[in-house]
């Protein structure tokens, strides 16, 4: 039975100042050195990767974006590309997160392509999904995980499969009921749901349905973290509002 390792990573969203990030990360940094039984990473505005890469270069925290461009270079005003994260020195990018899937600027397609670009990079995506609140009440649920999963494994060639593996690709469930409304899925119905991503996944590949990271991320704060880490299948956490404020976000370190 593969041991994955717990990973803990903050989404900071549209959040930052140079000022306060130069606070929060300095004393994350600090708070985080001697947990060295987790890994931990903050996906950043892209304005402040530069920052983020010069305050937290040599300490046990990674950072990445939040995003990327499913373009690789041209004409294409006010794109990044994952070539240009990579010189950042981030390893992660978040793709397909919720926030860009319902504001529908991100089709299935898209995050596809994104993610190959990611992979390409060298840059290990974290790739979410999540059923919202009219699909869960529908009975759709876990229709909806499935269809964004299988996007992710069609995606995927023999190249592009081991590349994921060697970057050691994440997976994300996010309830959108979830994000932002202070009511976390139970441990159960997240655990119920990452069993079925790691199943869904072993139908591909076996060795990658047993390494990948599966987190856990809407509304997971300390209060809640011991329940839903403790569960068999969830491999740590993506946070939002508790990546915002360096107490908050070490306590649930502690925790993981
Ligand atoms: O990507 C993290 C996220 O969507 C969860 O946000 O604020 O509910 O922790 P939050």
């Amino acid at each position: 039975m593969t041991k994955r390792r717990k990973l803990i990573v903050g989404n900071w969203k549209l959040h930052g100042s140079i000022a306060g990030n130069q606070q929060l990360l300095q004393q994350l940094r600090l708070n985080l050195q001697a947990l060295d039984a987790v890994d931990f990473a903050l996906c950043l505005p892209y304005v402040y990767l530069f920052q983020g890469q010069q305050l937290l270069a040599g300490s046990n925290i990674l950072w990445g974006s939040q995003n990327v461009s499913q373009y690789d270079e041209g004409a294409y005003t006010s794109c990044i590309s994952a070539a240009m994260i990579a010189e950042f020195g981030c390893s992660y990018v978040i793709v397909g997160h919720s926030e860009r899937r319902l504001l529908r600027l991100d089709s299935y397609d898209i995050i596809a392509t994104k993610l190959l670009r990611a992979l390409a990079s060298g840059l290990t995506p974290i790739y979410c999904v999540g059923e919202t609140q009219q699909e869960r009440d529908a009975g759709m649920a876990e229709e909806v995980i499935q269809q964004q999963l299988l996007n992710m494994l069609n995606a995927l060639d023999d190249d592009a499969l081991e590349r994921a593996k060697s970057l050691n690709i994440v997976v994300a469930y996010e309830p959108v009921w979830a994000i932002g409304s202070g009511q976390h899925a139970s441990p159960q119905q997240a655990q119920l749901m990452h069993v079925l991503i790691r199943q869904l996944i072993a139908t591909r590949d076996h060795a990658l349905a047993q390494q990948v990271r599966i987190l856990y991320g809407g509304s997971l704060t300390a209060d809640n973290a011991h329940d839903m880490l403790s569960m068999h299948d969830i491999d740590g956490g993506l946070l939002g509002r508790s990546s915002l404020d360096a107490q908050a976000f070490t306590k649930v370190a502690l925790i993981a």
